[in-house]
């Protein structure tokens, strides 16, 4: 992280340089939005999907990004090239600005980090993770905001239950996880909630993978009430792929291949 090469509002700098003004919006009020993608043996993996879905959360908190997709193309590209690792997690960040008021966002600082890939623990791939449910709702689920407010808080919750993730319900329905989106086994049939949540890109590289392998898959809303009919289930993200979850609060779930 600190040996890397960062890129900064047009430098490249050490992770010991990257830094923000503590009057930069996102800092106090957490406005601000970002977007992270996997560098697998130096391939960006889904990569104009991350840059869309980046440019679309700034414009929808009018956040002024100078460059276009192609200028972080290329400087997505040069920083994988300058960095030595080859798995690495990318994050581009656009901050609010600096605020005179506390208020009011200004002229964005655009960042993107660099970051040596670590794999999450082997053992939440072999046995499965436990989840815990948290009642709240994501403002903006659409977009990928540097507000995680609800996310760290209720982790801590999840710590203590020795669960490894939150799933958002709301209005006895399942959205998505606090960094994942949730996908469950019914029936054989794949079953994944579809309104206000993040588009997710694993999301749809799985949806692609179960076409392909036949596997039915339906976009609808999830109730709390069909947990107990969960054969299996599951979360993933960019970072963590896809996870298997083997227990929600206090149920356990069936899973097949585990
Ligand atoms: C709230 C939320 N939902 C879903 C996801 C999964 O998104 P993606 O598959 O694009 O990484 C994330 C990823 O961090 C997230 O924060």
């Amino acid at each position: 992280m600190l040996k890397n090469l960062h890129y900064l509002n047009g430098k490249w700098v050490r992770g010991k340089d990257l830094k923000i003004s503590a009057f930069d919006i996102t800092f106090l009020r957490g406005y601000g939005c970002f977007d992270v993608f996997r560098v697998y043996n130096k391939k960006p993996f889904m990569l104009n999907d991350h840059i869309q879905r980046f440019v679309k959360s700034s414009r929808i908190l009018g956040l002024k990004l100078k460059l276009g997709k192609k200028d972080i193309q290329k400087i997505i590209y040069k920083g994988i090239k300058i960095n030595k690792n080859s798995e690495l997690i990318v994050k581009m960040i656009l901050t609010g600005g600096i605020s005179q008021d506390g208020l009011s966002i200004s002229q964005p600082t655009f960042i993107v980090e660099f970051l040596d890939y670590k794999p999450w623990p082997e053992i939440f791939y072999r046995k499965g993770i436990k989840v815990i449910t948290f009642r709240s709702q994501r403002f903006l689920p659409e977009v990928k905001s540097t507000n995680y407010f609800q996310t760290v808080y209720a982790l801590k919750k999840a710590k203590k239950e020795k669960a490894q993730e939150i799933i958002f319900c709301w209005d006895n329905k399942i959205y998505e996880g606090g960094t994942s989106s949730f996908f469950a086994n019914i029936n054989n049939k794949l079953i994944t909630p579809q309104k206000d949540i993040l588009p997710s890109i694993t999301k749809k590289a799985v949806i692609q993978l179960a076409k392909k392998l036949h596997i039915e898959v339906k976009e609808r809303d999830v109730f709390l009430s069909e947990i107990k009919n969960f054969k299996e289930a599951f979360i993933c993200s960019s970072t963590r792929e896809i996870m298997p979850v083997v227990k929600i609060e206090k149920l356990i779930l069936k899973n097949f291949y585990l």
